[in-house]
């Protein structure tokens, strides 16, 4: 992976200060275009979810350049996601809620740029989990 951490990890810092419940946002977002997803979220509530995400978000932003943690991870992250009922495509509706959220909350400060080093960086997130869940499969 070559991302761009440093600008991933500043987007990130400057987002999680002007919105510390931006993982609420998130949902807001994803729910309002996808509505078949909601239940599946049903395990915690919703301030505990939005805090889970918030934490493993951040811990990813922070291991972007240790390729064996995020493997091992997000490997394992994705394999418990099968559990929730979570499919290959959704990782997509969740990847386009995420993108809308940092854009909607970092504002004047978004550019293309964030954008695309934002999307790869979940693509790779993604990527791993998707593999995860694949062997969990297997
Ligand atoms: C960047 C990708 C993702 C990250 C970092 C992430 C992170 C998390 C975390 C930390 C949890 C808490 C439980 C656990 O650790 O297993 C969780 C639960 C969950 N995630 Fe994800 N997730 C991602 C992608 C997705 C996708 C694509 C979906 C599909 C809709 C999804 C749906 C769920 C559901 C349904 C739960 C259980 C919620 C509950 O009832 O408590 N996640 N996720």
């Amino acid at each position: 992976m070559s991302l761009n951490v440093d600008l991933l990890q500043s987007s990130f810092d400057l987002v999680m200060e002007r919105e510390p419940e931006l993982t609420i946002r998130f949902y807001e977002h994803l729910f309002a275009r996808h509505h078949e997803v909601e239940p599946l979220f049903s395990r915690n509530s919703r301030a505990q979810q939005a805090l889970m995400l918030a934490r493993a978000l951040g811990a990813v932003v922070e291991h972007l350049e240790d390729a064996s943690w995020l493997e091992q991870t997000l490997s394992v992250m994705g394999a418990r996601h099968v559990g929730y009922g979570v499919t290959e495509a959704m990782y997509d509706w969740v990847g386009e809620a995420l993108l809308e959220t940092l854009a909607e909350v970092a504002g004047d400060a978004w550019s293309d740029e964030l954008a695309a080093a934002w999307s790869e960086a979940y693509g790779a997130i993604a990527g791993l989990m998707k593999a995860g869940a694949q062997q969990a499969a297997a």
